[in-house]
Formats: structure tokens, C-alpha cells, sequence
């Protein structure tokens, strides 16, 4: 078998202040010292330069811009031998508010990523995809032989960034690997996704809305055992073109990890509201991990109940950190999507 390859001695990482993104950098360089990151982040709401507090100032620069703006993307690339782009538009909710930016951001940013990326003739380049590009799966797993049928126009940008992506080794010979993970979860994801929005507004005994009737399955994976894969898929040798599922087969609905939730917390089922469903709303996603375990022994490590328990704990331990947060954008946001949201169903006691 080929080498791997070398670590990367300059490794930018787009969206590196985002919930994964940032802890893909404070995972990598404990382990990979010897790297020195860039991180090219917008800010948008979702991003915090906090995120990245704690990381050695010595090994990280921030760059604040555009994956979008060529001029930004060539400085912070400048000196880089290896790319992994996890900058994106990246909530369903706001995706069907708004899908202009998605659009934007997730496939022209992926655009202007590769173009210099090409130019700078970087060793590696990750586009970091999700399992929602194939679409509601009601029965089996997706390989990544399986067809795309975004259904959302946020998985639809995300599909357009990943195939262009992939168009770029076809046409170009980048050296792209495309990634297509299931829902994460652990420390410092915005709070607007599941988990985040339902351990904080159960700490503060506010609603859980659940959209309609609950049973909308999804596969969660701790956001380390994703940053964990991504390390691998980083330096594995001969893997240029390839696609690879992540995933901790581990599926859930979305009333079992309520009730998980509520439980941890030792609060009430009175708190769960059954509310109108998300248009569009994909049943259930579940991907074949596979050919990434046969091709580099990753396996998730972290089981669903301890993963659980311990970003709960992080939930209680930082209130500094969402607290403001729930305060500020996600207010509005929030008072726009729930606020005028039909209650279906209440729980009794
Ligand atoms: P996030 O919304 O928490 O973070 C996104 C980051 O990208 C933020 O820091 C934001 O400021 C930055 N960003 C947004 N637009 C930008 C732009 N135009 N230029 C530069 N930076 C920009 O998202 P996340 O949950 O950390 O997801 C990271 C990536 O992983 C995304 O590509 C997402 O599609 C993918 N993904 C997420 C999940 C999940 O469960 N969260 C699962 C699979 C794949
Ligand atoms: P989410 O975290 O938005 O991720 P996905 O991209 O998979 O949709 O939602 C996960 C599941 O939780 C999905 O089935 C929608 C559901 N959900 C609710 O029931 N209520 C909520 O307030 C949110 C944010 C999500």
C-alpha cells in the first residue's frame, strides 16, 4: 500500500469557528502539534471566535472572511499543502426560510475553493459533505453508490458543493475526498439544531417543540468520532476522487432523544410540544459506513450514552457560552420559526 501522507505542515480549515469545525482544530492540533492551522471564517451568526479560545495562539491564524471572496481565499490558502472545508450555510430550518444564501455560500464558496485550491496545487482537499445529500432513506442504508435526492434546499447546496467538488478531480485532478456524515452532536453547536435548542431550553424548563409526531429517525454520531475520521481521511494515501459515509450507527428519533434529554436533566415530560411538522420534512436518514472502516479502521468510539451525557454536562458547565447567544440573533430567529408554529399536541404529566 502507498504512504500516507505527510501530515500537513499548513492546513487551512474554512468554518473552523463554526460547532465542527472548531472542534475538528482543537482536536487536531493536540493530536498534530507540528501543524500550524489557518482558519478562514465569516463569523456569520453561527460562527464565534471563542470557539477557538484555548487553542495555542502560536499555532492557529484567524483570518475573518469569505469563502466567497477569492481575494480573502487566496491569502488565507497562501502556504497551505491541504484544505478541509467545513465552512457553510448549515440549518434546514433556515435553509427553507432562506435559500439564497445556501446557495451562495455552499456551492459557489465551494467554487472559489477549488479554483485556487487548483492554482495553489494543494496535497488534499476535504469537502466536507453531509448524508443528507441522499435524501429521506425509509428503509436500509445509503452507500455512496446511492442516488442524491436532496430534498431541502439546504442538503440540495450541499449536493452542488460536493459534486462540484468531485468535478473538480474529474476534470482537474484535485485532490478532492468528499465526506458525507449523519447528525452530530456534542460542545458549542449553535443552539438552534436538536440537541443544542433542547438541552438549553430544558435547562431554562422552556418548550421542546417537536415537529409533528416525533418519529423522524436520524443517525448521531459525537462530533469527535467525525473529527476522528476526518483525520484519517486526511493523510490516507490513494483515496483522491473517493467518497466516504460517516456514521455511528446509532439511529434515533427524535422523542426517544427528547425523553433522553429531559431524563439527564431530570425534567419533565410537560415540557414537550408537538408541533407543526418542517415542510419537506425527511423521515429518516441512515448511511452504510463501510467502505471507511474496511479502508482505514475508523470506527466510532463513543457510544450514543456517553456522548449524550457528556455534551449535557458541557451544556450545564457553559451556560457563559449560550447564554448570550440565546439572547442575541436566535431570539429573533427563534420568535420567527416557533413563534407563530401551530401547538398540535401537548403532554400530560
Ligand atoms: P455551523 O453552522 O456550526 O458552522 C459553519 C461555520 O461556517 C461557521 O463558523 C460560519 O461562520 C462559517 N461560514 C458560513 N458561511 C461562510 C462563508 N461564506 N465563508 C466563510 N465562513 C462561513 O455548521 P456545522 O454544524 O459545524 O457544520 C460544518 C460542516 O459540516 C457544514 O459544511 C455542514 O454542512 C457539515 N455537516 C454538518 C453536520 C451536523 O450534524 N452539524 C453533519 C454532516 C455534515
Ligand atoms: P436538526 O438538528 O435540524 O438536523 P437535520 O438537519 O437532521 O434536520 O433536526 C434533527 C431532527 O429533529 C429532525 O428530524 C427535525 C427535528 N427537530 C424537531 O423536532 N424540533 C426542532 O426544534 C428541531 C430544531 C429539530
Amino acid at each position: 500500500m502507498a504512504e500516507r501522507l505527510a501530515q500537513p505542515r499548513r492546513l487551512l480549515v474554512t468554518g473552523g469557528a463554526g460547532f465542527i469545525g472548531s472542534n475538528f482544530v482543537h482536536r487536531h492540533l493536540a493530536r498534530y502539534p507540528g501543524t500550524h492551522v489557518v482558519v478562514l471564517d465569516a463569523l456569520t451568526y453561527a460562527g464565534r471566535r471563542e470557539n477557538l479560545e484555548g487553542v495555542s495562539a502560536g499555532a492557529l491564524t484567524f483570518v475573518h472572511g469569505d469563502i466567497r471572496d477569492a481575494k480573502a481565499v487566496a491569502a488565507a490558502m497562501a502556504g497551505c499543502d491541504a484544505v478541509i472545508n467545513f465552512a457553510a450555510e448549515s440549518h434546514v430550518d433556515r435553509s427553507i426560510e432562506q435559500p439564497g444564501e445556501f446557495i451562495q455560500t455552499d456551492v459557489y464558496g465551494v467554487f472559489v475553493l477549488c479554483e485556487e485550491a487548483r492554482r495553489v496545487g494543494v496535497k488534499r482537499f476535504i469537502q466536507v459533505s453531509t448524508d443528507e445529500v441522499y435524501g429521506e432513506v425509509l428503509e436500509g442504508h445509503s452507500t455512496e453508490d446511492s442516488p442524491l435526492m436532496p430534498r431541502s434546499p439546504y442538503a440540495a447546496s450541499k449536493a452542488g458543493g460536493d459534486r462540484l467538488a468531485y468535478a473538480y478531480f474529474a476534470t482537474f485532478g484535485l485532490p478532492v475526498v468528499v465526506t458525507r456524515c449523519s447528525n452530530n452532536y456534542g460542545p458549542r453547536q449553535y443552539p438552534e439544531k436538536l440537541i443544542s435548542l433542547f438541552v438549553t431550553n430544558a435547562i431554562d424548563d422552556q418548550p421542546l417543540p417537536v415537529y409533528g409526531d416525533g418519529k423522524n429517525r436520524r443517525d448521531w454520531i459525537d462530533v469527535d468520532d467525525h473529527c476522528a475520521a476526518l483525520d484519517l481521511l486526511l493523510t490516507h494515501p490513494g483515496i483522491e476522487g473517493g467518497t466516504f459515509n460517516i456514521g455511528a450507527q446509532h439511529e434515533l428519533d427524535v422523542l426517544t432523544i427528547t425523553d433522553t434529554i429531559l431524563g439527564l436533566l431530570g425534567k419533565p415530560r410537560t415540557l414537550i410540544r408537538h408541533v407543526e411538522d418542517r415542510p419537506g420534512h425527511d423521515r429518516r436518514y441512515a448511511v452504510d459506513s463501510s467502505r471507511l472502516t474496511r479502508l482505514t479502521g475508523w470506527r466510532p468510539e463513543i457510544p450514543f450514552e456517553t456522548g449524550i451525557r457528556r455534551t449535557v454536562e458541557w451544556y450545564r458547565q457553559n451556560e457563559a457560552w449560550w447564554r448570550p447567544i440565546k439572547q442575541g440573533e436566535f431570539r429573533t430567529y427563534y420568535e420567527r420559526m416557533y413563534g407563530q408554529r401551530k401547538v398540535l399536541k401537548e403532554v400530560r404529566a
